[in-house]
């Protein structure tokens, strides 16, 4: 017999139960509607729906089916919600069927999934933060190592591993901070909206949501079983971080290349190849490239899912879910094999400093130097582009040209122009607040 069964004369087609049914995901949530039910009880209990009795019965009973339930068995049952009222009224009778008295499934999905992904944005806060912290340790560890930074990929001033590290330090920190401003927009009880209309009961919303730990309940019924933007929220911020994530790893792919031989990955983070016995290949770091689209692709799923729905709940809105936790999942596990991979990355200094005095990446410095002698700066560009032209026909880079030499090209050159352009003395002069300084 369906919960709803009373209004139907027929049964429901073989495949359309199948295909109706959320239980094989929605299982998930089982945790949280108990904790739900609880509270949703304690609050029919104080709205004088239910007795003292009743309300410890339903309870007690709530409590053993968490015990009871074999996670990885899927009940036959439409969906957690369901499952858990039959099995509830199985036990203890007619106080089991009171327990949905004034609340609906619309209401009591989403608060299960506000309740649950509570619990996800604390566990995946620490995994942020020990990802940040393994990240301030190894920059501090490389914050005096010279490399060359880039735009277009191409080499353009000198900067420090450190601070290269440090950048994605501060892209992770907002990651934090989105995932804090969404958490207040996470911990809003829509329970009390009931189907769509609120209830005849006088549950006290405000209590019910204290019980849960819930900092606010919704303030329209419609609006409060149909909204998803807290999925939408997650699955953007999981995006953004994704992104992060992705950029970092094709760095890292690139670096671990022999074209740029700055890094080897450790050979827990690598795998080999079937047939090249001499392969060692990136796949952590691809592998999280890659599922940056799929995190993208769940965050795509709900917001076209919801784009044409009219107030309020819609069946369409239960595909919420396995989008939801196919994200949660994929990023759990990204964040915490990419802290592996960068807490163990092997750093080639001497090729990273190789590299960095090559490419000319000094003649910004060049042409500050000429700034400080008097020459506009628009001027000292083209003079030291000269230069670099110069140099590169010389097969040297600019300090390997004599003084006599330089001055060809401008007179107010002198000796100290070589301590000017020296690699480590271009990043202890940087003065402003951000820049790669080195101590
Ligand atoms: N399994 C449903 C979902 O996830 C629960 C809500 C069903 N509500 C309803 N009126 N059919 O959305």
């Amino acid at each position: 017999m369906k919960l709803w069964g009373g209004r139907f004369k027929g049964g429901t087609d073989k495949l359309m139960e199948e295909f109706n049914s959320s239980i094989s995901y929605d299982i998930r949530l089982l945790k949280y509607d108990i904790q739900g039910s609880i509270a949703h009880a304690k609050g029919l209990n104080k709205a004088g729906v239910l007795t003292d009795s009743e309300f410890e019965l339903i309870e007690k009973g709530l409590n053993a089916i968490i015990e009871e339930t074999d996670m990885n068995k899927i009940p036959d049952d439409e969906d957690v919600h369901t499952y858990v009222e039959r099995l509830l009224t199985e036990k203890i009778g007619d106080a089991g069927r009171k327990l949905h008295t004034g609340r609906s499934r619309n209401d009591q999905v989403a608060t299960d999934e506000r309740l649950y992904l509570r619990d996800v944005v604390k566990e995946i806060k620490n995994d942020l933060n020990k990802l940040i912290n393994v990240l301030n340790e190894q920059a501090d560890k490389y914050k005096d190592i010279i490399m060359p930074g880039y735009t277009h990929l191409q080499r353009a001033q000198p900067v420090t591993l450190g601070h290269h590290f440090h950048a994605y330090v501060e892209m992770f920190k907002r990651d934090l901070s989105r995932l804090d401003d969404m958490y207040k927009r996470v911990n809003v009880m829509p329970l009390g909206s009931g189907a769509l209309a609120g209830t005849t009961f006088e549950i006290d919303r405000k209590y019910v949501s204290s019980l849960l730990g819930f900092d606010d309940i919704t303030l329209n019924s419609m609006d409060g079983v149909s909204d998803r933007d807290y999925i939408i929220e997650f699955l953007s911020f999981a995006s953004i971080i994704m992104m992060h994530l992705s950029r970092f790893c094709e760095e890292l792919i690139l670096w671990s290349s022999k074209e740029f031989d700055f890094i080897e990955l450790d050979d827990r983070y690598s795998t080999g190849s079937s047939m090249m016995p001499q392969k060692k290949n990136p796949d952590a770091a691809e592998l999280i490239r890659g599922k940056t689209g799929r995190v993208y692709g769940d965050l795509i799923t709900i917001l076209t899912v919801m784009k044409g729905l009219p107030l309020a709940y819609n069946k369409d809105m239960q595909e919420d879910k396995e989008a939801l936790f196919d994200g949660i999942d994929t990023l759990e596990i990204c964040l915490k094999v990419f802290t592996g991979m960068i807490k163990t990355v092997d750093v080639k200094i001497d090729n990273l400093e190789r590299a960095a005095k090559h490419g000319y990446m000094n003649a910004t410095d060049f042409a500050d130097y000429l700034v400080s002698k008097g020459i506009p700066f628009r001027k000292a560009h083209e003079i030291s582009g000269k230069v670099v032209l110069h140099a590169i026909d010389k097969k040297c880079a600019i300090e390997d040209l004599p003084l006599l030499e330089l001055k060809k090209f401008c007179d107010a050159i002198d000796v100290d122009v070589y301590n000017a352009i020296d690699l480590k003395n271009t990043l202890k002069k940087k003065k402003t607040i951000g820049s790669p300084s080195v101590s």
